[in-house]
């Protein structure tokens, strides 16, 4: 299975990915930005894991998700990339609606394109064992 973890280089996202990689044989693909709020300290791009791969890189790309998703066949997509320090979106709010909002729905559009089975855009159908994991935002405005 390849999962698609998205803000892995954050604090639920780093400690996911290594709970992950010491209990299964998923392939993780994980992309982050590297803002402020990644910890650096983790060496998220340089853990050294034949089944790990990183990508710099922002969830609000939806060409680089396209390209993601065709490289790597994704399976699940656990979205954890985000702006989450709830003071910072009092000075500058925008970033906020950016990652956390069109960056969601940058992800959702692509999963969406690139599970379903038909083109036609009425047809609900999507590759069997799919899933979108949207970890919960908060954001003050
Ligand atoms: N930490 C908690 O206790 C907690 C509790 C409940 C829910 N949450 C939620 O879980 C999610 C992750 O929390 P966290 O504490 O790991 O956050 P965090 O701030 O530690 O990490 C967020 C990560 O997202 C990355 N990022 C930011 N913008 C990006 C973008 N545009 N594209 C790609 N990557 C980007 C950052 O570089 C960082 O590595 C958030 O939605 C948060 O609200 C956190």
């Amino acid at each position: 299975m390849n999962i698609l973890i998205t803000g892995g280089a954050g604090f639920i996202g780093f400690n996911f990915i290594k709970f992950l990689l010491s209990k299964y044989k998923y392939t993780i693909i994980n992309l982050d930005l590297l803002t402020y709020a990644s910890n650096l300290e983790s060496l998220v791009d340089r853990v050294d894991h034949e089944n790990y791969h990183f990508i710099k890189g922002d969830i609000c790309n939806r060409d680089l998700l396209n390209d993601i998703f065709s490289q790597y066949n994704i399976d699940v997509v656990i979205n954890f990339a985000a702006e989450s320090h709830v003071d910072r979106s009092i000075d500058d709010p925008e970033i906020f609606l950016k990652t956390n909002v069109i960056g969601t729905q940058a992800l959702l559009d692509t999963a969406k394109k690139n599970w379903k089975v038909s083109s036609d855009k009425y047809d609900r159908e999507f590759k069997k064992g799919v899933k979108f994991i949207q970890q919960m935002k908060c954001m003050v405005l």
